[in-house]
């Protein structure tokens, strides 16, 4: 039996397919541009057994009394690169980077705040960073070895934004458009779209474009055969049926 199981890892963590260092996709855009969307469907088309996906919103700063009052108003600004513990973001993803399991917050959008709990994020072979604010600091940006910007009509990541707003995050029409017209629209112009220039690939369309996913997922297969991983043993304890996440 090659499977080495260790403490602290679940019983399905082979150590014999984890690679020394995970391979770090950083996933930047505007919000509602699609990026879960782009990051679900690499995980779904790289058919690695183990991969992370971490996401900034859950590095948000907590508030003070005063900050989350303003929140409630719509008055606070959620897109300003100083809104994020990007310190903390920065040594959780170095620590995933080293293979190590962390605790990250869980963000609670309809509070404003982080959840009692916190959620454990295993090493993975691959690393997905995802956020609005993902290459406004060069901590976080030098940690990641492949930039993808995911880009959308900012009219269709308006209307996107408005749905998931009042269906998911319990805030009403004038309450989105509000934070909208004063926050979100200005700080993509200002922070977020600026950093495109740091991406070494841009997703047009965001998650419909098959095509750059399809790209994305062939670079980054290449890149883990050149960091020693196996597809075809994975592929092959896979299909025997080993417990695999
Ligand atoms: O998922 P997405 O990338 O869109 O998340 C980022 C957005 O979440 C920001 O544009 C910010 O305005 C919004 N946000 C919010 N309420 C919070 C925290 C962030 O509406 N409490």
């Amino acid at each position: 039996n090659r499977t080495i199981y260790t403490a602290g890892r679940p019983p399905w963590y082979n150590l014999q397919g984890q690679l020394k260092e995970p391979f770090v996709i950083g996933l930047c855009g505007g919000s509602a541009s699609g990026k879960t969307t782009v990051a679900n469907k690499i995980i779904e088309q790289l058919g690695v057994p183990w991969v992370s996906m971490l996401s900034l919103d859950s590095f948000y700063k907590v508030l003070t009394p005063e900050q989350h009052k303003a929140a409630l108003r719509n008055e606070y600004n959620f897109d300003h690169p100083d809104s994020f513990d990007a310190d903390l973001a920065a040594s959780v993803l170095k620590k995933l980077k080293e293979g190590k399991s962390v605790q990250v917050p869980i963000y609670d959008f309809k509070t404003h705040g982080r959840q009692e709990q916190m959620t454990n994020i295993y090493g993975a072979n691959v690393i997905i960073f995802e956020g609005i604010m993902a290459f406004a600091y060069k901590d976080l940006r030098d940690l990641m070895d492949m930039k993808v910007f995911v880009d959308a009509d900012p009219d269709v990541r308006l209307a996107r934004r408005l749905k998931r707003d009042i269906s998911e995050r319990e805030r009403d029409l004038v309450g989105v458009l509000q934070l909208y017209n004063t926050f979100v629209k200005p700080a993509f112009d200002q922070y977020i779209a600026p950093t495109v220039v740091y991406a070494d690939i841009v997703v047009p369309r965001g998650g419909e474009n098959n095509v750059a996913i399809d790209l994305i997922v062939r670079h980054v297969r290449t890149q883990l055969e050149q960091r020693g991983f196996n597809f075809r043993a994975q592929l092959r304890s896979f299909h025997q049926g080993q417990p695999l996440p």
